[in-house]
């Protein structure tokens, strides 16, 4: 069993509406409950930013700036299996600056696979519900945890996509330039094949089986990933073939960009077909799942952020849900309008579980 990362102490300057707030979590629970727009989901999006330099939320680094200020600034204290360290993001309204004890990464990414998060939040319903973008989003950044170096094709594929749509549309199909675009986007866009599919023999099997637990008795969860291209050689030939078509259509309509990540329940497309809670529980699956395998491959437990989890799940559901994470063993931050609806094991330790109500931008913790 790998060790868990805990976070011993989020400090937040001028995030969102948290002018001055200090949270010192509990080793494995901390319960974040208040009213509507009190900042709950602020406190979790300042540890995902604290963690990963970017929020779940938006792109837009002002929205996180506390209305009327100019910059905002994460301190998070982490301890790494005995390693503690000291993780700083300063926000200002066009740039971030991120150091780990004092340092600056070599990169975002670098960055942001340091401190491992699971976060489920409203937008993870889209990976079942919306256009393929945020499945294949889900297994490249999975992708990633496992070989970080596969940046440089994912990069290097996009590029050279747009510059042979560029090509294309400029000057035909004809231009003498599109063999050499073609050959870079064969030999990113295959690695990318074969990254998501090795991802994908380890990571679907394991989310469904924790959706056959979240749903024991209810439609069975199937996930299949079928890249179009399954030869470079194939890739080649159908790339030369839709030149002519892409140009026209003024899209690049080969390469993994286009493939998707079908999800289905008792053999009928999820997307189209389920219903919100049916969504709310396999987005819960993903997530879940994504926490096993990111220990698996990082060799630490990731710290997990779930906002508002339990809505929309019927009695049943939220049962399985709260037995799953009784035996969680990463450290858990939920948010909630009900804390008592929030159910955790009954023999937890003195400092397991901590509850924080969230008033206004400000914590007031519950014995007060
Ligand atoms: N940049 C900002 N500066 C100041 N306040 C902000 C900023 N961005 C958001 N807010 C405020 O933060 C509050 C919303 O916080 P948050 O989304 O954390 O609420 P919540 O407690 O999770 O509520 P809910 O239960 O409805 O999800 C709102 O009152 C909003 O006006
Ligand atoms: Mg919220």
């Amino acid at each position: 069993m790998h060790a868990a990362l805990k976070l011993r102490r989020l400090d937040v300057l001028d995030f969102r509406n948290l002018a001055r707030v200090t949270l010192e979590p509990g080793a494995r629970f901390t319960v974040l409950f208040g009213e509507n727009g009190q900042g709950k989901t602020n406190i979790l999006e300042a540890i995902a930013v604290g963690c990963s330099g970017k929020s779940f939320r938006t792109a837009k680094l002002p929205e996180l700036l506390r209305t009327g200020t100019a910059r905002a600034i994460l301190r998070l204290r982490l301890d790494d299996d005995g390693d503690e360290r000291v993780q700083d993001a300063t926000i200002g309204s066009g740039s971030r600056q991120l150091r780990v004890d004092g340092k600056r990464p070599a990169s975002l990414a670098a960055y942001a696979l340091r401190s491992p998060i699971v976060v489920f939040h409203p937008g993870v319903l889209e990976i079942s519900q919306g256009p393929g973008q945020p499945r294949r989003q889900l297994l490249d950044r999975l992708a990633l945890h496992a070989d970080a170096s596969l940046e440089e094709s994912l990069l290097g594929h996009a590029k050279a996509q747009r510059s042979r749509l560029k090509l294309l549309m400029g000057r035909g199909p004809d231009a003498r330039e599109l063999d050499a675009y073609e050959e870079i986007i064969v030999r990113h866009g295959s690695r990318i094949f074969e990254a998501r599919k090795r991802i994908c023999a380890e990571y679907l099997p394991l989310a469904e089986a924790v959706h056959g637990r979240l749903a024991p008795n209810a439609e069975p969860l199937a996930m299949t990933y079928a890249p179009r291209e399954l030869s470079p050689n194939a890739f080649r030939e159908h790339l030369a073939e839709r030149r002519t078509v892409d140009a026209v259509r003024g899209m690049a309509t080969v390469g993994p960009q286009r493939d998707d990540l079908e999800i289905s329940l008792s053999n009928r497309p999820a997307r189209g077909h389920g219903s919100q809670g049916q969504h709310r529980t396999i987005a819960l699956a993903l997530k879940l799942a994504e926490v096993e395998f990111t220990a698996g491959l990082r060799g630490v437990r990731p710290l997990v952020l779930l906002d508002d989890v339990s809505s929309e799940l019927d009695r049943a559901r939220t049962a399985q849900l709260f037995d799953h994470l009784a035996r969680e063993a990463s450290q858990v931050f939920l948010t909630t309008t009900r804390a008592e609806l929030i159910a955790t094991p009954d023999d937890l330790l003195a400092g397991e579980r901590v509850d924080v109500e969230v008033r206004a931008g400000e914590l007031v913790p519950k014995h007060c």
